[in-house]
């Protein structure tokens, strides 16, 4: 598949369009705004998870690989949903959650009644430590925090997780598991399924004997599961017996990744996944790459983690970007300001610029085509995300219930997956149940598609711009990445070549003016705007004073 040149849209299902009134978006929802997501100009879909789940973390946690969830429609509507995915030339990208199942799979169901069925070993049971077995089997903690194993009273033994408890991880080291897997993959690609969004691909294989990890409190044990030594070889076998049987894409979520373990798994030469999505470029506002710990933006985190990615992978690797996703606060009001209306737009624009001139394949959020923004004001009672609730556990811990409180509000993963807001009606035209799962924005009576649509200046528009200048930009596409060395906190600037041609592209991160004086390098050059989210930016590269997030790309001659 032809992903260098292609853009995708991600789809949260739950959240998206609600067709029956049940205040849960649903497949049918999904159908009817097929028109729209072609009209943004992106290449495909990548859907959050639509298999059965019992919602312990909203459909990552898969009770049944081979049947849609109930909640959000049949198998027929998404035999419709592909169909008319297809005739509007949009590839449809299904999650892949391997590395563990919900506990109430019926494998894991199984495997829980006796020490010796068949299941036993499709994940992971040892005897607790300690008199009478009462300590868990080793020190690792569960990415939601907390012990990463949860005892069975039915056998008195403990199952590894590394997320909830109702996520059990499956046994790679047991054959069966791979097997099975290849199953579930070909089932869905002779569904027309075109590629898979990989869920935590990278820490399937954990080490021998599940030895005690290093450090305290957070990631405790990821250096025996994160990357390991046969992590490779099981891709390769997926990507040999079923992937590379249909014409695919694949792109694979790899928590604490670096450049040179990505090049492992996405080197053109010996590729076992088509691309990566990494997380240093997410992690400008925390501390450690830790969401549970805010801090204040440094663009300085984000143009190094940039400038690590773009070169790192150049002519080797190809690159994903992405600012949101059902993981992520809204990237608006993160990296810049939301104080006011006007500052949201500029904003929003100058971050689309930032995302949409990198090299490789872009991510588009839902929402994000819109400027949404993170929930304000959400109460404790009105959150849904387990990883919120289990944090705020240790935090609270740790820090006091305020504070514990008013740190999670700021990055947790509730604030991204409030509903799709559509317009000013009731429930931003999501729902007609005025009690949809997660609340509503309040904010929908100005941040929506309807008003954006026809407003020629709108992010919407602005969106669309991009994505189809993407297409035939070649510089965009295939372009070295250069950082400009100047700026410090303040503004970003970065060249794009390709083929003797240069884009520049050059933001102010700051809600204040910014004087830039042309660097010398660029003094001498002839050049023309191409695109800039404000009406009346110089049209030619020179000393100027940038607006609040101003940003401006220039074609050099
Ligand atoms: C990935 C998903 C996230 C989920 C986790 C466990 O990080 O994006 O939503 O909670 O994996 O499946
Ligand atoms: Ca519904």
């Amino acid at each position: 598949m032809d992903y260098k040149r292609m853009s995708f849209y991600q789809v949260y299902p739950r959240s998206y369009c609600d067709s029956n009134g049940d205040g849960i978006g649903d497949i049918k929802g999904i159908i009817s705004k097929l028109d729209y997501i072609a009209s943004l100009g992106v290449n495909g879909i990548w859907f959050s998870p639509l298999y059965c789940s019992p919602n312990a973390d909203y459909g990552y946690d898969i009770s049944n690989y081979r049947d849609i969830n109930p909640e959000y429609g049949t198998m027929e509507d998404f035999y419709e949903l592909i169909e008319q995915m297809h005739k509007r030339n949009l590839k449809c990208i299904m999650d892949l959650v391997i590395n563990h199942t919900s506990s109430q799979h019926e494998w894991f169901i199984k495997s829980r009644q006796s020490k010796d069925n068949p299941y036993r070993d499709y994940y992971f049971w040892r005897k607790g430590r300690g008199k009478n077995g009462l300590l868990p089997p080793n020190n690792w903690t569960s990415f939601f925090t907390g012990s990463a194993w949860k005892y069975d009273e039915l056998t008195k033994e403990w199952y590894l997780h590394l997320f909830d408890d109702y996520q059990p991880d499956l046994n790679y080291d047991n054959p069966r598991v791979i097997e099975e897997v290849e199953d579930i993959l070909t089932y869905w690609l002779d569904k027309g399924v075109d590629g898979f969004r990989c869920d935590v691909i990278t820490i399937l294989n954990k080490t021998k004997g599940l030895p005690n990890g290093k450090g305290k409190l957070v990631l405790v044990g990821k250096e025996h599961y994160v990357d390991n030594v046969d992590m490779k070889s099981i891709l390769a076998r997926l990507k040999r017996d079923c992937l590379d049987k249909y014409d695919t894409y694949t792109v694979g979520e790899s928590v604490l990744i670096t450049v040179d373990k990505a090049l492992r798994y996405i080197d053109e030469k010996d590729k076992v996944l088509d691309t990566i999505f990494a997380f240093d470029h997410m992690n400008a506002d925390n501390v450690g790459g830790i969401r549970q710990l805010p801090a204040k933006f440094n663009l300085n985190i984000l143009k190094k983690a940039n400038q690590r990615w773009q070169n790192g992978l150049y002519g080797k690797a190809w690159n994903t970007n992405y600012l949101e996703n059902h993981d992520q606060a809204r990237i608006v009001g993160r990296y810049c300001s939301i104080a006011t209306e006007q500052l949201r737009v500029k904003g929003a624009k100058m971050l689309a610029n930032v995302m949409l001139f990198l090299s490789g394949t872009p991510y588009i959020y839902q929402g994000q085509e819109i400027g949404m923004t993170s929930m304000p004001n959400m109460s404790y009672d009105q959150h849904k995300d387990t990883d919120y609730f289990r944090s705020y556990q240790l935090l609270k811990k740790i820090f006091g219930r305020k504070t514990a409180l008013a740190k999670l509000s700021v990055l947790n993963r509730d604030n991204a997956r409030t509903p799709m807001q559509w317009n000013a009606e009731p429930q931003a035209g999501f729902s007609i149940n005025h009690q949809t799962w997660l609340p509503v924005n309040p904010n929908y009576l100005t941040v929506n598609v309807e008003s954006q649509l026809d407003d020629g200046d709108s992010i919407l528009n602005y969106y669309k711009q991009l994505i189809a200048l993407r297409v035939d930009t070649d510089e965009m596409i295939f372009g070295t990445y250069t950082l400009l060395n100047i700026g410090g906190r303040k503004l970003y600037a970065y060249l794009r070549e390709y083929n003797g041609k240069r884009l520049l592209v050059m933001s102010n991160f700051t809600d204040k003016q910014y004087s830039m004086r042309v660097p010398k390098c660029l003094r001498n050059c002839n050049s023309h705007l191409l695109i800039s989210n404000y009406q009346d930016s110089p049209i030619q590269l020179t000393d100027c004073v940038l607006r609040p997030y101003e940003s401006i790309v220039y074609r050099l001659i």
